[in-house]
């Protein structure tokens, strides 16, 4: 079949590759002129697992072909995915600027019947936004307005394990409402997603509206799941329970199942947090309240800022002249995304209070490094005491205290004795819960994890910190 993927981000790129390597012919058009200049040197925008091997192979073998030329794109696919991005804007609702520009130009190029499939993760109405674009653009023109129908498709894959995600989807969903062009459309999209529902049928077909809603629905639920378990860790702690063991606890359970039960320092990245406030948003606009979700992006704002106040518990607000290690910068591991990442409120906050930091990620060093500069444009001072180095040990050397940010895999067991021999003070703040309280603690490391019984965390009492975590200092 011939696809046009409009957008070669994260989920863009993903769709693109993983359809030519089921034999489709596919054209990716970006807007970005240097990214397809990259792609069409063999060079790689993004790190996912295994995606630029798959790139390379099917660009060799001619079933993928990248171009800035929407026109030629638009002539190409019989199917068109928009997969372009829908950051937040300032009132928290779903930008979408590009999503629309695209239609705008589908409009302007389309001349025989196309298949327009919203991948991006959008407001429920867009698909109809959508039409209503692409139609005005194709009645300036004289043409007729059914050469085309509107299809939702939201993505569900996970960052660092797109490939796998997007080959083997628990489900995919598709809001294709009934018309004209249903019969036609219903059948092409069965034929394109055939090789996915082989074992079992995995497409579940809904309206559009119900379609667009999914995707949030699915994302809200697994941030309050999230946010829900940094709560009963932040309570642990006040308790002297483990949250670990309260995780394995309620996981057993059929009905809850073990799947994003962990704590941490709260979640980042290009979804969670936007398509939170884009729901509540959206149900501000309908004059209803999304309650729940409102508590959950909450306590997340409130957890990313942990870390940073166990640090300012430990030391006090004035961290000159300390040096901390940072272990983790991605929002999470396998990835180079560092939107929203939890590391840029807690490194940005340990800079303006101070501190030295050297940190190192196993992928995300240039992103980072120009996100913090991002973040800290108004303080080059601050900004100048950050180092990102080029190996975890060698970012803790002389540390006064070890931030694990990121649960990237070359984490999980370090040469505890080499480290502590590295730090000027053995001391590991743990965001991520890698390892066993009990296992620092015999090599005399200093640890506090997240809703942990350790040794740190038994010393306080609920009276020294019953101020709530975000009320002092402020964070910015
Ligand atoms: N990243 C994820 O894990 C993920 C998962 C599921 C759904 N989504 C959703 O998918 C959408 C895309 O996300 P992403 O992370 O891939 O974004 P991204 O920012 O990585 O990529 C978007 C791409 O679209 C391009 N673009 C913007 N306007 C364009 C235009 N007019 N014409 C052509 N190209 C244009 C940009 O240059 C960029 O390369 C978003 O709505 C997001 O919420 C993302």
């Amino acid at each position: 079949m011939k696809i046009t993927v409009v957008g070669a981000g994260y989920v863009g790129l993903v769709t693109g590759a993983c359809f030519a390597e089921l034999g489709n012919q596919v054209w990716c058009v970006d807007s970005n002129p240097e990214k397809i200049a990259l792609l069409n040197a063999a060079g790689m925008p993004i790190y996912e697992p295994g995606l630029k091997e798959m790139v390379a192979r099917n660009r060799s073998e001619g079933r993928i072909h990248f171009t800035s030329d929407m026109g030629e794109a638009v002539d190409h696919g019989d199917v068109i995915f928009i997969a372009v991005g829908t950051p937040s804007q300032e009132d928290g609702s779903a930008d979408l600027q590009h999503v629309l520009a695209v239609a705008g130009q589908i409009g302007r190029h389309l001349k025989s019947f196309k298949i327009v499939v919203n991948k991006s993760t959008v407001p429920v109405g867009t698909a109809y936004r959508v039409q209503t674009a692409i139609e005005s653009e194709l009645l300036k023109r004289g043409m007729r307005d059914n050469l085309f129908e509107v299809v939702s498709n939201p993505e569900f894959l996970k960052e660092g394990a797109a490939i796998d995600d997007f080959m083997r989807p628990d489900r995919i969903v598709i809001g294709l409402d009934t018309g004209d062009n249903y019969i036609p459309v219903h059948h092409k999209l069965e034929q394109l997603y055939a090789s996915f529902n082989r074992h079992h049928a995995r497409t579940i077909w809904m309206d559009v509206r119900s379609a667009e809603l999914t995707k949030y629905a699915a994302n809200a639920m697994l941030a309050t799941r999230i946010s829900f378990m940094n709560e009963i860790a932040n309570l642990s702690d006040l308790l002297g329970a483990d949250v670990d063991c309260v995780r394995r606890g309620i996981g057993a359970d059929q009905r809850i199942g073990h799947g994003f039960l962990y704590a941490g320092t709260g979640y980042g990245g290009s979804c969670f947090p936007k398509d939170t406030r884009a729901l509540i948003q959206t149900a501000l606009d309908c004059g209803s309240q999304m309650k729940v979700v409102s508590a959950v992006e909450h306590v997340n704002d409130s957890q990313k800022t942990v870390l940073l106040h166990r640090v300012l518990q430990y030391f006090g607000n004035d961290l000159t002249g300390l040096k901390l290690a940072v272990w983790g910068l991605a929002f999470k591991p396998n990835t180079d995304d560092m939107r929203e990442a939890p590391s840029r409120i807690i490194i940005k906050n340990l800079l303006l209070r101070g501190a030295h930091i050297s940190a190192f990620d196993p992928v995300a060093s240039h992103e980072a490094q120009m996100a913090l500069a991002l973040d800290l444009q108004d303080h080059p001072e601050a900004l100048a005491r950050l180092q990102i180095v080029d190996a975890a040990m060698q970012a803790s050397d002389d540390a006064d205290a070890l931030l694990i940010v990121t649960e990237w895999k070359t984490f999980h067991h370090p040469d505890f004795e080499d480290l502590k021999a590295r730090m000027r003070r053995p001391l590991i703040l743990d965001g991520r819960n890698l390892y066993e309280p009990h296992v620092l603690e015999h090599l005399g490391i200093a640890y506090q994890g997240i809703g942990r019984r350790n040794a740190l965390a038994l010393q306080w009492s609920p009276e020294q910190v019953q101020e709530p975590i975000s009320a002092s200092p402020a964070v910015v």
